[in-house]
């Protein structure tokens, strides 16, 4: 970009400076290899700046690509008119939310995925889908090279590029976010020399927002500053907790098979149930969490994030989980649950551990078939009702407070007896010589 940050490519070179130019991993690109790039597009500032400025530092055609996840509120036909206005060959919208739906968010609620214990991974579940897209329309449209705009001190980088590497070896990555050394200040210049369109202004937005249907995060700006609780402008999707109704609202989420089907006996499609059980939670102030996040590269961040749809939907498909799993289930798989939510924060879709992992998720999921009734009430979820016709739970059998229980209170004492053997040996010998022993 030859406009006094860094100088062109080829001042670069004759400089020595390699900044941008060194390629470490296999899968990058030499300059001279880039013919033409099939481009991750937001319409944000740094994919914008991104857009234009790969035309011009590799003389090379681009190609965009939006992905619709459930973005809410996104307009794609700006999106897509602001890529053609900057000089894209053509830009693809395509609406994956049904895949993104199907075949990430219902795995990762079979999973009761959450990881580092309040993130529901919806940046995570979406990126190996992406990539998955920007490889079939790089290939269809005769790129040879996929870029990106993500910085190099995050997860999604390794998200995108691990999932790109395993399915097309053939293909190279550019990420210019990780080495052109502009910050904002720098891009909105190269914007404005450019006739890039820059949105709201350009003291607007302070924070790094990515969502989908399944959550938002906001990353960044004031909200590094972990001494201080969050502003209250971050939050754009969830009401506040103290403004939420005063009365609660119950909601019952039906499942089959850990599928979740139906809203208060409504069935939906996934996509629409998820949105629905976004909307209601939202408007109860559900589902924020101040998170400080170990990344995958190290460093640690805070995020603020808004994931109504997860803490209702998982909350109630864990409720449901424990009502049909037994003792030794219950105990046994959140170990795995955990494991399945670090692959995937760790940008290992494509592990071979992780559809492992699946099968079992799915086996157990056979069983998870019934509803959960939640209370929402000023930013709480509590389960308040269940029913299934495999709760392992039976009411003649408990019968408490009766005599008349199925169940032999009988059995009890033989029971302890043996179940507690090695337990009191254990304890007799290590208190051996000691008064009352
Ligand atoms: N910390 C989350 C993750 O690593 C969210 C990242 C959000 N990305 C963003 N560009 N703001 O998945």
């Amino acid at each position: 970009m030859r406009v006094g940050v860094l100088g062109s490519r080829a001042d670069m070179a004759e400089r020595g400076d390699r900044t941008i130019l060194r390629k470490i991993a296999s899968y990058e690109a030499e300059p001279g290899e880039v013919g033409r790039v099939l481009l991750l597009y937001s319409g944000g500032l740094d994919t914008s700046v991104m857009l234009k400025w790969i035309q011009d530092e590799y003389q090379a055609e681009v190609v965009a690509l939006t992905v619709n996840l459930g973005q809410p509120g996104e307009e794609f036909e700006v999106v897509r008119g602001k890529a053609l206005q900057l000089g894209a060959l053509d830009c693809h919208v395509v609406d994956a939310r049904e895949e993104f739906a199907e075949d990430y968010v219902l795995p990762a609620i079979k999973a009761n995925a959450l990881y580092g214990g309040g993130y529901p991974l919806f940046t995570a579940l979406g990126r190996p889908l992406i990539a998955k897209l920007a490889v079939e329309y790089a290939r269809r449209s005769g790129c040879d090279t996929i870029a990106h705009g993500c910085t190099g001190k995050g997860n999604d980088q390794v998200r995108i590029e691990a999932s790109v590497a395993a399915l097309a070896p053939e293909l190279k990555i550019i990420a210019p976010v990780r080495g052109w050394q502009m910050g904002r200040e720098e891009e909105i210049a190269y914007a404005r020399e450019h006739g890039i369109p820059v949105k709201g202004g350009t003291e607007t937005p302070p924070y790094s927002i990515d969502d989908n249907l399944w959550g938002r995060s906001s990353e960044g700006g004031a909200i590094e500053d972990i001494e201080e609780p969050p502003r209250e402008d971050v939050f754009t999707l969830v009401t506040r907790p103290e403004d939420a109704p005063d009365e609660p609202q119950l909601v019952e989420i039906e499942f089959e098979r850990g599928r979740p089907v139906a809203i208060d006996g409504e069935r939906l499609g996934l996509v629409e149930l998820l949105e629905r059980a976004g909307e209601i939670g939202a408007r109860h102030g559900v589902g924020i969490v101040d998170h400080i996040e170990d990344r995958i590269v190290g460093l640690k961040v805070r995020d603020l994030y808004e994931v109504p749809a997860a803490d209702i939907v998982l909350t109630a498909h864990k409720e449901l989980e424990k009502l049909v799993g037994t003792i030794h289930q219950n105990q046994f798989k959140p170990q795995l649950d955990s494991q399945w939510a670090f692959l995937v924060y760790a940008g290992l879709w494509h592990e071979p551990l992780l559809s492992d992992l699946n099968a079992y998720m799915d086996a157990v999921n056979e069983q998870v078939t019934g509803a959960i009734t939640l209370k929402l009430y000023k930013g709480k979820v509590t389960p308040v009702a269940r029913r299934s016709p495999n709760a392992l739970y039976d009411p003649r059998l408990a019968g408490f407070g009766e005599s008349g229980g199925l169940f032999s209170q009988q059995a009890s004492p033989g029971f302890i007896e043996l179940w507690s053997l090695q337990s009191r040996m254990a304890w007799a010998i290590r208190n051996r010589g000691r008064e009352g022993s």
